[in-house]
């Protein structure tokens, strides 16, 4: 490696991990380090867009009523334990404000953003390391955390590993936490690509009002320009966010725009279609060519083709050179650059990723 630039801190920034490798811009690449729908976005938000328009000459309703009741009926919640909100991104640092200057645990190798937003709001940080290759949680080491804790950040399913806590780890967590009063926030950003139903923790608000689930439309609808995300919490809780929260935080286009997205079933249904298809086939691909994989339960792999940071850079280095971008894991707690985390793609897309691959085993 020639630069000493710095690694980029999410997926995405092609030239900048082409300047930290030292190699000139190569057109085109492919993208395999953002963790967002191929299929999307849906080919009717061209015309949706052109037909709100009109509605950028008024502020939009500063408690965005419509897109409440809409995604309340989707979730079987009343609209009062709802906020819109300017991505998962805005709702992550809304929640970290909830316990300014107060204690945060974070459940890691997990996304940046948590520590960045409790860095933001005086939060001092202890880290709960999920340990490879299973990346899974075993109960017994949460208590003496949750004893020195205001609020813990988990992401389910997580990125990077895609490994999703199972639901009665869930339960028994929030449990622990609700009794040692911290406020648990579950971010759910990839739980729509997971196929199977009824593993969003949803239900759960019922009975834990120290929940705060997070979501995001950019990943499942490919949107990651528009900025729209929401969380689900108790009407209290829900009122002191919305107290942390700018005004006309969310624009007309993206409120406008929750209704159709979460009505587009279709959609849902051909996502989870290209899942079934090439989550197996990817998986056997990269394991037959010798990669270590972690199970993945969401539209990622994060793999490994040996141990040691110097074998995560060497394979993103090599990918890059086929035109691959593939997303390095440096700002991971515990994975340290030693693995890298590939998007699934379309067919050929994925063909073309195992074809890389497989000449790096030849040469
Ligand atoms: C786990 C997780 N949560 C939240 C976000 C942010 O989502 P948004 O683009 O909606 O702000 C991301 C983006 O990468 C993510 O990976």
């Amino acid at each position: 490696m020639t630069s000493h630039s710095a690694w980029p801190s999410h997926g995405g920034q092609a030239s900048v991990l082409l300047d930290r490798f030292g190699l000139p811009a190569i057109q085109p690449l492919v993208d395999f380090s953002t963790n967002l729908n191929p299929l999307g976005p849906p080919d009717w938000l061209g015309d949706a867009i052109a037909g709100a328009m009109a509605g950028l000459a008024r502020y939009p309703d500063p408690d965005y009523r419509a897109a409440r009741e809409a995604i309340a009926r989707q979730e079987g919640v009343d609209p009062n334990q709802i906020l819109l909100t300017n991505g998962g991104a805005e709702a992550i640092f809304l929640a970290a404000g909830l316990q300014a200057r107060g204690r945060a645990v974070i459940m890691e190798p997990s996304f940046s953003e948590y520590a960045r937003a409790c860095a933001a709001h005086g939060l001092a940080v202890t880290s709960l390391r999920l340990t490879p290759p299973a990346f899974d949680l075993d109960p017994a080491r949460l208590d003496s955390p949750l004893r020195r804790a205001d609020i813990l950040f988990l992401c389910r399913p997580n990125n990077p590993t895609g490994t999703l806590l199972p639901w009665p780890a869930m339960e028994s967590l929030l449990d622990a936490a609700r009794q040692q009063g911290v406020t648990v926030v579950v971010d759910e950003a990839f739980i729509d690509f997971v196929d199977e139903p009824g593993e969003a923790l949803t239900p759960l608000l019922a009975h834990f009002d120290n929940l705060i689930l997070l979501r995001s439309l950019t990943k499942l609808y490919t949107l990651p320009g528009l900025r729209l995300g929401y969380l689900l919490a108790d009407v209290q809780t829900v009122r002191r966010l919305k107290a942390g929260q700018p005004p006309w935080s969310v624009n007309h286009l993206s409120a406008e725009l929750v209704a159709p997205l979460l009505g587009d079933g279709d959609f849902l249904d051909r996502t989870h279609a290209w899942l079934r298809g090439e989550r197996p086939r990817l998986q056997a691909g990269l394991q037959s060519l010798g990669l270590e994989v972690v199970p993945s339960r969401v539209n990622f792999f994060l793999v490994r083709q040996s141990s040691g940071p110097s074998a995560g850079d060497a394979l993103l280095g090599r990918l890059l050179q086929a035109g691959i971008l593939a997303r390095h894991t440096h700002n991971f707690p515990g994975l340290d650059g030693g693995w890298v985390r590939l998007a699934l793609r379309g067919p050929a897309e994925n063909d073309r990723l195992l074809l890389a691959l497989a000449a790096r085993e030849e040469s």
